[in-house]
């Protein structure tokens, strides 16, 4: 019975270390909730200061377009691009396979730009630096900002995009804020939405 009693005493105390140890790290952490709602009080220079708040999210880059807003950030490509990259096989070898293009790319279909403009494949990718991308006056592109490239056909949508009316926020407001790229949504290639019926008929209304 004695036995019993000390041992709940020993877990009492040992369950009131455990939590003062745990509130502890929690306060002394850098970043963690008490280091943010200290620097609360502080004011901010610029949104470059909320950066150093917050914790930086994963897999995502800033954005090289200015707005009103200070910086934000979108997620990461070249991570994603299955055949990045592509100087793997892009290297100035010479290819001596038949229609080696439609056995390595068979699977990309190019509807992009309607019937009368139709574009091509090096309308977006550089032909000599192929890990890269292009615009039509020539300037090289990084495939995480690809949205850069879009952006000299579609600015209308882009000005949209960094506004925050078109897309999608993934994480954060200010400072931080994380949106979808472009390319994260519409297959650059084929990027039209295909039109579909609804998955299932709204249910009769019962009396
Ligand atoms: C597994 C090897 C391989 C990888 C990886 C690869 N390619 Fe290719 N690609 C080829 C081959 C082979 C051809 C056809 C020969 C040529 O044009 O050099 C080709 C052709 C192309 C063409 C010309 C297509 C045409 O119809 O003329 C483009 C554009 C292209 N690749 C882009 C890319 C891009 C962009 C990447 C990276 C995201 C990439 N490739 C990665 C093998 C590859
Ligand atoms: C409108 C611009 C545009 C055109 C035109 C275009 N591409 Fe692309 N392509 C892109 C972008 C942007 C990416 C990167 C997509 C991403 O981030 O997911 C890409 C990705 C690729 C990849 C890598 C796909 C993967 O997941 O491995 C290959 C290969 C490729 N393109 C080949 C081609 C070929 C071949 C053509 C011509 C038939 C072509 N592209 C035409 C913009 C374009
Ligand atoms: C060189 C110019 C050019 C570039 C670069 C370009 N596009 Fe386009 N895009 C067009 C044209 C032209 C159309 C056809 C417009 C139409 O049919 O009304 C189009 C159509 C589209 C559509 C379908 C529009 C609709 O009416 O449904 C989407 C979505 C789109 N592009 C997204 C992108 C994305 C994303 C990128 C970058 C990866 C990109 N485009 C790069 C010229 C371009
Ligand atoms: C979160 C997903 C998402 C992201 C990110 C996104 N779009 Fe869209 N986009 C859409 C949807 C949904 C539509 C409406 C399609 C429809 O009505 O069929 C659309 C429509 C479009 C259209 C057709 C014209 C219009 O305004 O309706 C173009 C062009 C376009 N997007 C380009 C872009 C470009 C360029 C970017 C990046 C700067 C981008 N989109 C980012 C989902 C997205």
């Amino acid at each position: 019975m004695k036995t019993t009693t000390f041992k709940k005493y020993l877990l009492g105390i040992f369950s009131l270390l455990l939590v003062f140890f745990a509130g502890w790290t929690a306060y002394s952490e850098q970043g963690g909730v008490i280091q943010i709602y200290k620097n609360a009080n502080t004011p901010f220079d610029d949104a470059k200061s909320i950066q150093s708040v917050l914790a930086q999210p994963a897999d995502t880059v800033l954005v090289r377009t200015r707005y009103q807003g200070g910086l934000f950030r979108t997620e990461t490509r070249k991570d994603k691009v299955e055949r990045y990259k592509c100087s793997q096989c892009h290297n100035n070898k010479s290819v001596s396979v038949a229609r080696a293009a439609d056995i390595a790319h068979g699977d990309i279909k190019l509807d992009h730009g309607g019937r009368e403009k139709p574009l091509s494949c090096f309308t977006c990718h550089n032909k000599e630096e192929r890990d890269s991308l292009e615009t039509e006056a020539g300037v090289k592109v990084d495939m995480d900002h690809s949205y850069q490239m879009c952006a000299q056909c579609h600015f209308r949508q882009l000005k949209d995009w960094v506004g925050g009316a078109h897309g999608k926020r993934v994480a954060y407001w200010a400072g931080n804020r994380v949106v979808k790229s472009c390319v994260s949504c519409h297959d650059p290639h084929s990027p039209r939405f295909k039109k579909r019926w609804p998955v299932t008929y709204s249910p009769p209304f019962k009396k």
